[in-house]
């Protein structure tokens, strides 16, 4: 048996609830837009196992949504959400409204992350992050954690959380989870359910074909120069296989850990300068925009 979580709306009840605590206990933020899958669930099982006391925030927040996105319709699913989290040992739920977070709508004040927002999702997404970025420092002063969980499939998201915190001197340690995949080798994702039935069949072969392009890097770090491919052929050809699947590909890039652009078209070469490489996507799949990367140590 386990205890449901105390739920909380307003800023000023959540800080009177946690202040007590602050001098003697760890309390950890997992922040989250609600409608929790097993993905989000492991956040909170990992936060259990580092901090004294577990807050989820549960807020769809409507800064980070573009003109034409899903904010109406993303399922807003609180009451299973809270029983979800009993069942995890969560014990704190912040779910505000819009207007408790934003008093005024569009917020004046902005948090801007510079080149690493525009890059990837921020191309066809270019005020995503910059809504990312209030929302999250929000959750940062109202909440106050020592840790806060975010998970590696949002890789972009939580290379420009990373940079906030360190940029703004927040004290918070971030910690990455990571992606947590249905059976089939989908990322779990509260979009998946935007899928139709034939799309869902055809959705793993996302992953698929990062695998694939994670085989031919690891093969090519190994061959001489006269054997390379460039990597635009490899990714054009992972591109086209996508596209043909069915998904519009929005962008399916080779990146360093950091998100700095490589600096060579030679696996082998780019592997000399980089302990490994991150492959990331993102792409439709009918009114699913999924995302999904990979790491590559170096072979
Ligand atoms: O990753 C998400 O679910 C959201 O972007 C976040 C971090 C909760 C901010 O709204």
């Amino acid at each position: 048996m386990t205890n449901s979580p105390k739920i909380y709306h307003q800023i000023k009840e959540i800080q009177q609830e946690l202040l007590p605590n602050r001098a003697t206990k760890t309390i950890a933020l997992v922040p989250t837009m609600g409608n929790l899958h097993e993905g989000h669930l492991e956040l909170v099982k990992l936060a259990k196992a580092r901090a004294d006391i577990v807050v989820v925030s549960i807020f769809v927040n409507p800064t980070q949504f573009g003109v034409g996105e899903d904010f109406d319709s993303y399922p807003r699913t609180l009451d299973e959400d809270v029983a979800k989290l009993a069942g995890v040992g969560a014990d704190v739920v912040f779910a505000p409204s819009i207007d408790e977070m934003y008093p005024v709508m569009p917020p004046p004040t902005q948090v801007l992350s510079g080149d690493i927002a525009k890059l990837l999702c921020g191309k066809s997404r270019p005020t995503h992050f910059d809504g990312v970025g209030i929302v999250v420092c929000k959750l940062f002063n109202i909440i106050a954690p020592n840790i806060a969980i975010f998970g590696q499939k949002d890789y972009q998201q939580l290379a420009i959380i990373k940079q906030i915190v360190r940029d703004l001197s927040y004290p918070i340690e971030i910690i990455a989870a990571p992606i947590i995949r249905a059976d089939d080798g989908l990322a779990l994702s509260s979009r998946n359910q935007y899928l139709t039935a034939d799309e869902r069949k055809i959705a793993p072969k996302l992953q698929q074909e990062l695998q694939k392009l994670a085989e031919q890097l690891k093969d090519l770090a190994l061959k001489t120069d006269s054997l390379q491919k460039p990597l635009t052929e490899l990714i054009e050809v992972s591109k086209n296989n996508l596209n043909q699947a069915g998904f519009l590909v929005d962008y399916l890039e080779i990146k360093s850990p950091s998100l700095a652009p490589i600096t060579s078209e030679n696996v082998a070469a780019t592997f000399q300068n980089e302990s490994a490489l991150v492959i990331l996507a993102a792409a439709k799949l009918g009114r699913a925009r999924l995302l999904d990367n990979l790491v590559v140590e170096k072979p």
